[in-house]
């Protein structure tokens, strides 16, 4: 069975959502999923995963400034035969910016290859709640990285 970690940072609990809608697919998929705040990631549990997923809330146009500080910790590790994703929330608004561009960049200073493109949730208010759709179109690309993962061949 292929295991994956999401790892997460959430101020209000959207993120969290996204998190665990997430995880659903991926578990209806087949893979095993472990679900962990950035605050309470052992880093050197990270080498038990194939897949790692990393997620945070925009804040200031980026990551939070918790997030910044997770990925400075970690982007120097070398990890081996590890795919990724990262995942954001944030307002709907033409300068929003993105907290998950930021992971991605940490992800690929750690040759950690992208297994899907950036997923956003958009919440309605700073405090959410997240779109209406959010939790069903999460769950839908969580079995599609699950499917991803299993036909890759090792
Ligand atoms: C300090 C702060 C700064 C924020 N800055 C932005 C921003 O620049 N762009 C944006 O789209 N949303 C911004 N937001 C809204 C957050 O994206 C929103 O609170 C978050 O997605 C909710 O996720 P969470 O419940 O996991 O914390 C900001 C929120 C806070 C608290």
């Amino acid at each position: 069975m292929k295991k994956a970690i999401i790892l997460y940072d959430s101020l209000y609990g959207n993120t969290k959502k996204v998190a665990m809608s997430l995880t659903r697919g991926l578990e209806s998929g087949g893979v095993y999923v472990d679900v962990i705040s950035i605050q309470e990631l052992e880093i050197s549990e990270l080498n038990n995963y194939e897949l790692i997923g990393i997620g945070g809330p925009t804040h200031f146009h980026g990551a939070s400034k918790q997030m910044k500080s997770f990925l400075s910790k970690i982007k120097h590790l070398r990890l081996k035969n590890k795919v990724g994703f990262a995942f954001e929330t944030k307002a709907d608004f033409k300068f929003s910016g993105s907290a998950a561009k930021r992971i991605v960049r940490s992800l690929k200073q750690m040759k950690i290859p992208l297994i899907h493109s950036i997923i956003t949730g958009i919440v309605l208010n700073k405090e959410g709640p997240l779109e209406d759709s959010t939790s069903s179109s999460m769950e839908q690309i969580g079995l599609i990285i699950s499917e991803k993962m299993n036909n890759k061949v090792n």
